[in-house]
């Protein structure tokens, strides 16, 4: 498979929605018109609950994990967080949506995961010792993309480093709202850590 046909494969896996599949299937809700309105794992918690949440939080890492490892399926040797950078731009601006989607977490920790677990980790423990003493996912969120690339400059090669950092300002960007919210305390905090 040529590299860009894999590019549009990894995007049009991050396109496909969980959150929106397992809520209209489910429950016969649209979980854009509840909670905070995003697609994303944290908002499935907050208005599927805990059993849809971890389902849509596996399902949107797994889209990274086989976008970041498409290139091994086809023996390609490009790099595979590439890849996965295009099923995080389909979870983001997903071509069923109107180009309209998550805030590339989920989807972006599975890439992480597949393409350098030492990274994972270091990004994983971050984000849980941020959400438990804040209580915010969306600032632990924030958090762990900052640490994700300060970790990938000292312990992954150039390009991990370079896609981390895009990662991180996408997940910046799609905060904005959180960001504002948590400035004028309006961001909801978890109840369950
Ligand atoms: O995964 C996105 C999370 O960081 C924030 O989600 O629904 O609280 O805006 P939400």
């Amino acid at each position: 498979m040529s590299i860009i046909m894999m590019f549009v494969l990894a995007y049009l896996i991050g396109s496909i929605s969980p959150g929106l599949i397992i809520g209209k299937t489910f429950f016969n809700k649209d979980i854009r018109n509840y909670g905070s309105g995003n697609l994303g794992a944290t908002n499935t918690f907050r208005v599927l609950g805990r059993q849809a949440g971890i389902v849509v939080t596996l399902l949107d890492m797994a889209k990274g994990v086989i976008g970041a490892l498409l290139p091994i399926l086809f023996h390609s040797d490009v790099h595979g967080i590439l890849v996965g950078l295009f099923a995080v731009l389909g979870h983001v601006f997903s071509i069923f949506l109107k180009f309209k989607g998550g805030k590339a977490v989920a989807t972006s920790a599975g890439v992480v995961l597949a393409v350098n677990p030492l990274l994972f980790i270091i990004t994983a423990i971050t984000f849980f010792s941020v959400l438990y003493a804040y209580k915010y996912v969306s600032l632990a969120s924030i958090i762990a993309s900052i640490i994700n690339f300060i970790a990938a400059i000292a312990f992954s090669d150039w390009i991990v480093t370079v896609i981390s950092f895009v990662i991180m300002v996408i997940v910046i960007v799609r905060h904005r709202s959180n960001i504002n919210r948590i400035m004028n305390h309006e961001e909801p905090k978890i109840k369950w850590m």
